[in-house]
């Protein structure tokens, strides 16, 4: 027992997004996404970063997103366990295809529009704060074939009517809104990110900062909206954080550290402080990138800026000036070099839970706004016995330790932050890989990554940890 305190209200529960635990990709009137399309598997990589064209299934992959863990149907039993460890916030993202079908369309579908009323009522019942992602990774094919995705004007205007269809029907229901999952994943996973593919000989980086810059007028007039809607709202970022360190003590890595950062700090520097960076102005203009930006749409990012910063933290991450270092390790996404001080997952992740209050006090020095981790955990391979128990020790430990310097950084360091989801708490599917096997969660789901099983649910050890992690609010890890 710690007698440094989380403060009081602190939000610890669990996150997930619509795509990797619904299912039901064809029900109630929902239209085809993204990642409906994008498989498990060799391709999937490809698919995910726009280098393979793939819009549609075909007989030769399994797109887990189809049946996911059918928490479409199951979400009363899902949302009864997280309850059950005392969940005080649940993360969950609108599949905005359930809402508007094909992305364009000017009423909503009022069958998607009650399946997420009843999500949230559930977990209102239990006291259960809903934290909201508006887009994870997710948006209607329709928007990605008839208009190229998020490259295109015309998207701020579908995104609009989707979020004001959103605040007006859940005003009450819903306090806490996140813009767009890991908006710098628009950098690395292009067609995940922003539905964006690219044609040959296309200028790529021109169009992921357009499609950025969209991205970024979209979230301010989220913001603005959701502000008027219902002045309880909270609006959110969330960039897929993880400092980096320079590789050794040579100015040259800590130059090239600091480029690094900037790459991805660059997105929470508009939306956090209002206005683009002069170093991201300078870059666009060495390298003959040119945006379309209006008037109108800088004085939105002005005046519309989020009220907290929000991030996942799965690793730090290692940069080096040095052309002749090369020696990769795989991370969420995008690769990093290897860091010789820390040990990694079984997908190659490496694990540093200091590295978590690292980045807490970077943000935090950065923006001086309150911040909400909203992922954090281990993807793990998990054998269940015949009663589907897991004995994650690997998983408690790890979590434990996160939390051990995330509590540090709030009693020594001072930092704001409002609460803790780690990420899957039920196990679902991956977003890097599309796999069943690489695991999160405190429950285990029967189910495996060619799509066998029962879709069972049973308790994994780290159940009971975390509930008693919560019922302390932090105290006994
Ligand atoms: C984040 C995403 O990138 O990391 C989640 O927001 C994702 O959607 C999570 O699932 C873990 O990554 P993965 O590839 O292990 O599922």
């Amino acid at each position: 027992m710690s007698d440094k305190q989380f403060p009081e209200g602190f939000l610890f529960g669990g996150a997930t997004a619509a795509n990797q635990l619904e299912g039901a990709y064809n029900e109630g009137g929902r239209g085809l996404a993204n990642v409906d399309v994008s498989p498990v598997g060799e391709d999937r990589i490809k698919i995910i970063t726009g280098q393979l064209k793939h819009f549609d299934f075909d007989d030769e992959h399994f797109y887990p997103a189809k049946e996911a863990i059918d928490f479409y149907h199951r979400y009363k039993e899902d949302i009864a366990l997280f309850a059950e460890m005392g969940f005080k916030t649940f993360r969950m993202s609108i599949g905005w295809s359930r809402i508007f079908p094909k992305g364009d369309e000017l009423e909503p579908n009022e069958e998607g529009l009650a399946f997420y009323e009843d999500v949230f009522k559930e977990c209102r019942k239990y006291d259960i704060e809903p934290l909201v992602t508006i887009t994870h990774f997710d948006i209607p094919m329709h928007l990605v074939t008839e208009y190229g995705g998020w490259r295109n004007r015309k998207m701020l205007e579908f995104y609009e009517r989707l979020c004001r269809t959103l605040f007006t029907r859940y005003k009450g229901l819903v306090n806490y809104w996140l813009t767009f999952n890991e908006i710098n994943m628009i950098l690395h996973a292009p067609f995940m990110g922003a539905g964006l593919y690219f044609e040959e000989g296309e200028n790529e980086t021109q169009v992921k900062y357009q499609a950025a810059h969209h991205e970024l007028v979209a979230s301010a007039i989220a913001t603005k909206l959701a502000h008027e809607i219902d002045p309880e709202n909270k609006v959110g970022c969330m960039l897929a954080a993880g400092q980096y360190y320079p590789n050794t003590a040579h100015p040259r890595d800590y130059w090239a550290a600091m480029q690094e950062d900037r790459e991805n700090y660059f997105f929470i520097d508009v939306q956090a402080r209002g206005y683009y960076p002069n170093y991201a102005k300078k870059k666009w203009e060495r390298e003959g990138i040119e945006l379309d930006i209006t008037e109108e749409d800088l004085a939105l990012l002005r005046d519309y800026t989020v009220d907290f910063v929000s991030f996942s933290y799965y690793s730090s991450r290692v940069a080096s000036g040095d052309p002749e270092v090369t020696e990769k390790t795989a991370g969420n996404i995008f690769a990093s070099l290897k860091n010789p001080y820390l040990d990694a997952s079984e997908w190659g992740w490496q694990i540093d839970p200091l590295g978590l209050r690292i980045t807490l006090n970077a943000i935090w020095d950065r923006y001086q706004k309150p911040m909400f981790i909203v992922e954090n955990g281990l993807g793990a391979v998990d054998t269940p016995d015949e009663n589907g128990y897991v004995e994650d020790d690997y998983r408690i430990d790890y979590l434990r330790q996160h939390i051990k310097t995330m509590r540090d950084a709030i009693t020594e360091d001072g930092v704001e932050l409002l609460g803790y989801t780690t990420w899957g708490p039920i196990d679902l599917v991956s977003a890097g890989t599309g796999e069943m096997k690489k695991r999160y969660g405190f429950i285990y789901v029967d189910r495996d990554n060619a799509g066998k099983g029962t879709l069972k649910r049973s308790k994994k050890k780290s159940f009971d940890w975390y509930k008693k992690v919560i019922a302390t609010n932090g105290a006994e890890l």
